[in-house]
């Protein structure tokens, strides 16, 4: 049975790299994907790296091994390029948490604010913004603009509240959240500390304000990876999605990288489920039959290229 999987994982590889110079294609992966595509792709990265990957590449066809906003926003970026995500129903929890009818209500009612949303948005959400944000560099785009405007910010309340608390800014905030992120708990942490005393603690903005208080580094996908790599603590706890420990533990040999379980979990873990959805074997079919492709509405896509395009170039 194993061998029969390795042979089959094989043949995908083989077809996957073939596949992919004869139809010019790039394939890029979120530090979420499963370990067996972030092998194979050419890029991985946190969502700021794969957005500015995709807006430079000169690739026919980008393969987007992540969820479904990771997709759009690369076409939006190129949208004569040909965008397929191996899973069109890798959908994500915090996006679904603003719907834009709603959004645009909220919007509408504070009409003298700036509208900043995080990437983790559909289209029609980054068509009624003015910046987009992403973990990686909300901070930074935030510390731009003028201490006196008003800000709303959405959709995840704990990245908000994050930005909030560290700046003393008062933004108005949507209250959406990762499903995955939310899950972990402050008590099943400082267990783990307490089992593991010298270890660092490492968080996902996305998680809740009081294991963003116990973190020695709050940040990005990216930005855990650098800081577990430059650190010279020896173990780490590591406080988001579990698919990150495969590029970490090969960028920190030696370190020990501890998987943070979510509050009510039977596992020692926390997995998107979105972001699994994609496999090896659906990365192949889609590089083979050019499908699923994202499209957006072209007008969504026109209104929401200039707030992407104000973050990449704020950041
Ligand atoms: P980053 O990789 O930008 O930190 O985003 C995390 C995330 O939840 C992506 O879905
Ligand atoms: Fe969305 Fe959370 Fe999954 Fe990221 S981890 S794709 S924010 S549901």
């Amino acid at each position: 049975m194993k061998e029969a999987v390795e042979e089959r994982n094989k043949f995908l590889r083989e077809e996957i790299a073939r596949l992919k110079k004869e139809k010019n294609a790039l394939i890029m992966a979120h530090y979420y994907q499963r370990d067996e595509i972030q092998e194979i792709a050419d890029f991985i990265g946190d969502s700021l790296a794969l957005a500015r990957q995709a807006a430079q590449t000169d690739a026919d066809v980008i393969v987007m091994c992540g969820v479904h906003f990771m997709g759009e926003t690369a076409k939006i970026l190129c949208p004569d390029k040909t965008v397929l995500v191996p899973d069109l129903a890798a959908g994500c929890s915090l996006a679904d948490s603003c719907p834009p009818e709603e959004f645009e209500e909220f919007v509408k009612a504070h009409p003298d604010h700036t509208v900043v949303s995080y990437v983790n948005t559909s289209a029609a959400v980054k068509a009624l913004t003015d910046i987009v944000v992403t973990s990686g560099n909300a901070r930074q785009i935030i510390d731009q603009l003028p201490e006196e405007e008003k800000i709303i910010f959405g959709p995840d309340r704990n990245l908000g509240e994050y930005i909030n608390s560290e700046t003393g800014r008062r933004m108005l905030l949507w209250k959406g959240a990762c499903h995955v992120h939310d899950r972990f708990s402050l008590e099943k942490i400082l267990e783990m500390k307490r089992e593991h005393p010298g270890a660092k603690i490492l968080v996902h903005p996305e998680c809740r304000r009081p294991l963003q208080l116990v973190a020695d580094k709050v940040g990005s996908t990216a930005a855990l990876l650098k800081f577990a790599r430059e650190d010279d603590a020896k173990e780490y706890i590591v406080v988001t999605e579990s698919g990150i420990l495969f590029e970490m533990r090969k960028k920190c040999p030696g370190k020990t990288l501890l998987a943070a379980p979510a509050e009510d979990a039977e596992c020692q873990c926390n997995e998107c489920d979105f972001m699994k959805l994609n496999t090896l074997e659906k990365v192949y079919e889609a590089l083979r039959d050019g499908a699923p492709e994202i499209k957006v509405d072209e007008e969504v896509a026109r209104k929401a290229l200039r707030p992407i395009e104000r973050m990449l170039a704020m950041s």
